[in-house]
């Protein structure tokens, strides 16, 4: 089992989560972050801290999230990003998941177009 962050985390990008996982697994796009399926520990450490309740155990994704499994999974090669063993030394990787890019840009957070 592996944990999965879910759509809330779109255009909020908290970053709470970075700050806790043990073997920084967490992965940062451009409008939402990844939690790397091979790399994460299962720890549990990062559920709690989301301020907007994005990050699931696996099993308990709600439905209307379920594509986040294979999404958090495929950023990892749709990325180039592969399976380095730790975010801190890729940095933000610009790009996205086409599922994640497809949501429309509802919540209006302040971030600047880069
Ligand atoms: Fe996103 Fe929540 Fe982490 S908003 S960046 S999953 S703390
Ligand atoms: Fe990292 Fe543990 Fe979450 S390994 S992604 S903090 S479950």
């Amino acid at each position: 089992m592996v944990y999965v962050i879910a759509q809330p985390c779109v255009d909020v990008k908290d970053k709470a989560c970075l700050d806790v996982c043990p073997v920084d697994c967490i992965y940062e796009g451009e409008r939402t972050l990844y939690i790397h399926p091979d790399e994460c520990i299962d720890c549990q450490a990062c559920e709690p801290v989301c301020p907007v309740e994005a990050i699931f155990p696996e099993p308990e994704l709600p439905g209307e999230w379920a594509a986040y499994t294979r999404v958090n999974a495929e950023f990892f090669q749709v990325s180039g990003i592969g399976s380095p063993g730790g975010a801190a030394e890729v940095g933000p990787a610009g790009v996205d998941h086409p599922f994640v890019a497809a949501v429309p840009r509802t919540q209006q957070k302040g971030q600047g177009h880069g």
